[in-house]
């Protein structure tokens, strides 16, 4: 009977040889070379496992082998991504805590753990030849309420191309992104003081691993450009001028209503400052929603103060890491979100005048 060989393993060649990962069972095996050989000889050889040989049973014991076939789930994407998620999920734990007490002591340690390691520091892109930006005032975010807020957000595809203030700008950073010097009071003592940085959305581990980018296209007294948001001294540092606004659309895969904003924001995570802490891959997945967290409040934020919002998780990452200057492949550019006044159409007019014509033909 032809062996069946496990369909959650890949093969990745190392500089030591070739490593065997069981992502189902997060075990890893360096091959010895007769190792390798017998498998590929499984693969395209339609064997039997041979029950006298030490090779082919050691296959089977690690569960890489097996006379019937492995149970497998349905996956309606890709392998990458089942590869991702499923390599991510149900991680054994060496130490599970059992009560209050354990936990503490398990949570705690890893915590002094973390701490004995210096933290990757925040980005800093010195402030150019630019307008600072003004205090934040809060008094038209404090006017709307949660709910007035919640419902008057929605996704919109055409910009009416009005500059917005500076004022409502620095407004919109502070309450999305800055540091909010109104929490240091209460911050737990416990807590180290490079990791006290409290923002509006919660952050994995408190690591805000996130840094800023404002694309600038109309805003008062701002040249169009990129620049680096500084949360812990809400200030913007020039990176470069943009004269032409088509480059944004020709960078959000010519999504071309958003060369209308007025401003958007590239997100990214610093895996570094997650890695720091967290030294499992499970943590990608937390770099992405706290992307989204901050992306919700930024919409929120943004609405609030009376202007609408886009957002595109389709980008040319490379290219924009150039514009960015990102040089790091420890930092890396997760989604865009975008604001300006508009009348709140969600349809581009491009897809507008188009659907118009189709009409009579459409289902
Ligand atoms: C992660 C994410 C990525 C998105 N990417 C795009 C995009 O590339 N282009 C676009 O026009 N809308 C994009 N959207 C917006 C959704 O289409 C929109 O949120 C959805 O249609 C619901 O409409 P609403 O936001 O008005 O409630 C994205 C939304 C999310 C959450």
């Amino acid at each position: 009977m032809p062996a069946h060989i496990n369909p959650n393993v890949f093969l990745i060649f190392q500089p030591d040889g070739v490593v065997l990962w069981d992502f189902e069972r997060h075990s890893q095996y360096l091959l010895a070379p007769e190792y390798a050989q017998r498998l590929l000889e499984f693969a395209y050889e339609n064997r039997a496992i041979a029950q006298d040989d030490k090779i082919d049973r050691d296959l089977q014991d690690q569960k890489i082998l097996s006379e019937h076939p492995f149970p497998q789930s349905e996956w309606g994407w890709d392998p990458l991504a089942r590869i991702f998620h499923v390599g991510t999920k149900d991680i054994r734990q060496d130490l599970m805590p059992t009560n209050d007490r354990e936990w503490a002591v398990c949570h705690t340690a890893l915590c002094i753990e973390t701490i004995k390691q210096e933290t990757p520091p925040f980005r800093h892109v010195p402030a150019g030849p630019i307008a600072p930006l003004p205090e934040p005032d809060f008094s038209t975010l404090s006017s709307k309420s949660l709910w007035q807020t919640l419902l008057g957000r929605r996704t919109c595809r055409q910009f009416r191309q009005e500059p917005v203030s500076l004022q409502t700008l620095s407004n919109i950073l502070y309450a999305s992104f800055g540091f909010l010097s109104e929490r240091e009071a209460q911050i737990n003592e416990f807590v180290p003081k490079y990791l006290r940085q409290r923002r509006s959305s919660p952050s994995g581990g408190g690591l805000n691993a996130t840094e800023i980018y404002l694309f600038s296209l109309q805003v008062h007294g701002l040249d169009a450009g990129t620049y680096h948001y500084d949360p812990a001294d809400h200030s913007l540092g020039f990176i470069r001028k943009i004269q032409d606004p088509k480059v944004l659309p020709s960078l959000l895969m010519g999504q071309y209503f958003s060369a209308e904003l007025a401003f958007g924001i590239f997100i990214a995570g610093r895996f570094d400052r997650m890695w720091w802490k967290y030294g499992h891959s499970r943590a990608y997945r937390v770099s992405l929603l706290d992307v989204g967290h901050l992306s919700q409040t930024f919409q929120l934020a943004s609405t609030a103060c009376g202007l609408k919002t886009w957002l595109s998780a389709a980008f040319k990452d490379s290219e924009v890491e150039k514009l960015l200057s990102i040089a790091s492949s420890a930092e890396q550019v997760l989604l865009f979100v975008g604001a300006g006044y508009s009348d709140g159409e969600d349809i581009d007019a491009a897809s507008h005048r188009l659907l118009s014509q189709l009409k009579d033909e459409l289902p």
